[in-house]
């Protein structure tokens, strides 16, 4: 099978490391992928965003299978437009995908539905956003309805917060994502994350995560794209795993598909879990990143065989075997990163690293220069390790983390802190 995987991160690292792993798995190609993938697989600069140039070059390549990684393709209607050329795409249509790309959208659902989740309203303009606010108070929570890299939330903990972001939002600050502003009610809980497949009729649970949104040690600073992730995610425990289930993406599911936008693809749940009850915080539609690292490190080649039945529409006959095991990834990131940040420094030591079926390092963001491995982005690298106890893959990760020569980069200490 010949297989073409959207996007260049750690996330897309992972899948690679994962479906090579698979015998079924023939020519691998990724677009436009990074200086880590290019050691597994072919790289082809692509512009992931354009339906009809990759439908073109998944044709003239002989792909079979085209698995999306990032949210942008799939809001701009890729999956719609391979799936028309033929071709079996894991990613849903930009109609499903709306449950990420509209904030609003998805509270429609979730009333629809009757999935718990936080109490919201939805605006146009800020007079009566403002309003709101006053009349509600903080803590409450301002998000952008459209997709903003990360930047769309405000969790409001004074009354001036929330009035400030209300007027960030509407001045355009966040482009047209921030056209339609959506607040809702504060809730409190642990949060943590459920992956699930789905074909548009049957569905399979496809892992737990949590990870760390701060950039700094304690979970102080800046909010990030993730620092660090680890699986399974204890909060979610069997019990609770069913409830999120039967309650939330059941009834989603269920209702997209009687909207005749049924939702094919892997279902990100991002959860709040007070007193063992389950609420929505929000879905995406895309594996998270860099959960979908610690996800990728369980599973290894089976991910292929379920990725692929979901594709298909043959997921009721797919199944995943869990080992009794703990994954962790530790993001190294460059020194200034989630605001500015350098690129082009020299990462030295990698060529140290362990790396087997246990043991790898993904790239987020690296470029090589010259023979030699730079730093290309924001998270540049993902250490990653699984063990018999979380303990056990923490000790790894961080093995591999002191074994990397890269001053200009940093990165947390604690991942993990609060399930160890
Ligand atoms: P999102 O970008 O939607 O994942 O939101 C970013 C983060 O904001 C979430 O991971 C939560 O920590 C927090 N958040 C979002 N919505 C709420 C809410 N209604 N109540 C409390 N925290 C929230
Ligand atoms: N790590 C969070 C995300 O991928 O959205």
């Amino acid at each position: 099978m010949n297989i073409l995987i959207l996007g260049g991160g750690g996330r897309e690292h992972s899948l690679a490391w994962a479906i090579r792993q698979n015998p079924k798995c023939d020519r691998l190609i990724v677009a436009p992928g990074n200086a880590g993938i290019a050691a597994i697989a072919e790289c082809a600069d692509l512009d992931i965003l354009n339906g009809n140039a990759l439908a073109v070059f998944a044709e003239e390549n002989g792909i079979d299978l085209v698995v999306i990684g990032p949210e942008a393709p799939l809001a701009a209607g890729v999956a719609d437009r391979l799936r028309q050329a033929g071709l079996a795409v894991f990613g849903p249509s930009a109609a499903a995908a709306q449950l990420e790309s509209s904030k609003s959208f998805t509270k429609e659902i979730c009333v629809a539905a009757n999935v718990p989740t936080a109490a919201y309203a939805r605006f146009t303009e800020a007079g009566p956003a403002r309003a709101h606010v006053q009349a509600h108070g903080a803590p409450i929570v301002i998000k952008a309805d459209g997709l903003a890299a990360g930047k769309g939330v405000v969790v409001a903990m004074t009354e001036a917060e929330a009035l400030a972001a209300i007027d960030d939002m509407f001045a355009g600050h966040l482009g047209a994502a921030g056209a339609v502003v959506v607040i809702e009610e504060f809730m409190t809980g642990e949060e943590a994350s459920l992956f699930v497949l789905a074909d548009g009729e049957a569905l399979l649970p496809f892992g737990t995560a949590q990870d760390h949104k701060r950039a700094f040690d304690g979970d102080t600073g800046p909010n990030t794209g993730g620092m660090g992730a680890y699986s399974p995610a204890p909060v979610l425990s069997p019990e609770v795993e069913a409830r999120a289930l039967e309650q939330i993406i059941r009834p989603t599911l269920a209702e997209m598909a009687r909207r005749g936008t049924p939702f094919s693809g892997v279902l990100y749940a991002g959860l709040m879990i007070e007193n063992g009850q389950p609420r929505l915080v929000e879905y995406n539609t895309r594996f998270g990143d860099p959960e979908c690292q610690v996800l990728m490190m369980r599973l290894g080649a089976q991910a292929l065989d379920a990725i692929q039945a979901c594709a298909e529409g043959r997921l009721a006959e797919a199944q995943v075997n869990w080992a009794d095991d703990h994954a962790m990834t530790v993001v190294m990131a460059a020194q200034g990163y989630p605001g500015g940040y350098e690129k082009g420094s020299i990462i030295n030591g990698l060529d140290r690293l362990p790396d087997d079926s246990k043991r790898a390092v993904f790239h987020a963001g690296t470029a090589t220069q010259g023979g030699a491995i730079v730093a290309n982005g924001g998270r540049v690298l993902n250490l990653t390790a699984r063990g018999d106890t979380l303990q056990q893959a923490r000790d790894a990760a961080y093995a591999m983390v002191d074994a990397v020569d890269w001053p200009e980069g940093f990165y947390r200490h604690d991942i993990g802190w609060r399930a160890l």
